[in-house]
């Protein structure tokens, strides 16, 4: 069988400055359902951008990427955009809510897409039961100012969750929290994992970091997997 994600060879470099920089250097990845894996690296070390290429926001320059098997680096940007809501979840360091819109409101517009809305019901359920596995369902009616950070945050991973997505994208999602709330939302992050999704982790923390399956640390562009300390 095929892993969710393979990666090999991945290269981005930035042109446009007086000398061309290699951002990822032949970086290679490979992420099967229900895995977790952190990436960790110092500021500018190429993290962000390797999310990027991941979640399909941006393009590698060459190397192979097979998600589900399928070579997929050069799709066309509709078949990405597409891939992107069906495949992904991205969380990011800030939560991006809208502030007029209770907790409930905010997870359900991951549910809008071309088609437009789900029946009610089924928006509602599928709504609810994406706070429930984060621990946040009695914050549905709730707003965001009236919310912690972590509790903001796992509004955020339950909108990322609502679709169902087989992989989830977490970049720095703990940045502005403190120790104790962030260790709740790398809970709800692992519980997605415990049904099958895979979760790629960019963290600067390592307490978080040693709760992944595997981590990898990113070197000027280059990924090296870290061996198990004994
Ligand atoms: N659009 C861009 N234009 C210019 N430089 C960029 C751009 N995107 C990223 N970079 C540079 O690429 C390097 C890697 O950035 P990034 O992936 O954001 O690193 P990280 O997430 O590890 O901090 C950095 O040196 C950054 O300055
Ligand atoms: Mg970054």
């Amino acid at each position: 069988m095929s892993s969710l994600i393979e990666l090999a060879g991945i290269t981005k470099v930035l042109k446009g400055q007086e000398q061309p920089r290699t951002i990822l250097d032949g970086v290679g990845l490979s992420l099967d359902a229900g895995q977790s894996l952190a990436i960790v690296g110092r500021s500018g070390s190429g993290k962000s951008t390797l999310l990027s290429v991941i979640g399909l926001f941006d393009r590698a320059d060459s190397g192979s990427y097979r998600l589900e098997g399928q070579e997929i680096g050069r799709i066309p940007e509709r078949r990405a955009a597409r891939l992107r809501s069906s495949h992904f979840g991205f969380v990011f360091q800030r939560f991006f809510l809208l502030k007029h819109l209770t907790a409930a409101q905010n997870v359900a517009m991951a549910l809008v897409n071309g088609q437009g809305w789900l029946p009610r019901r089924q928006r509602r359920t599928r709504v609810m039961s994406a706070l429930e596995e984060v621990g946040i369902a009695h914050l549905a009616k709730s707003r965001p100012a009236k919310m912690s950070g972590g509790e903001q945050q796992r509004v955020a991973i339950a909108r990322a969750l609502v679709r169902d997505p087989k992989i989830l994208l977490a970049d720095e999602p703990t940045g502005a929290l403190d120790t104790e709330t962030g260790t709740l939302v790398i809970d709800a992050l692992l519980a997605a994992t415990s049904r099958g999704c895979g979760l790629i982790l960019v963290t600067h923390d390592r307490d978080h970091a040693a709760r992944m399956g595997r981590i990898h640390d990113l070197v000027d562009g280059v990924l090296n997997e870290r061996v198990a300390a004994r």
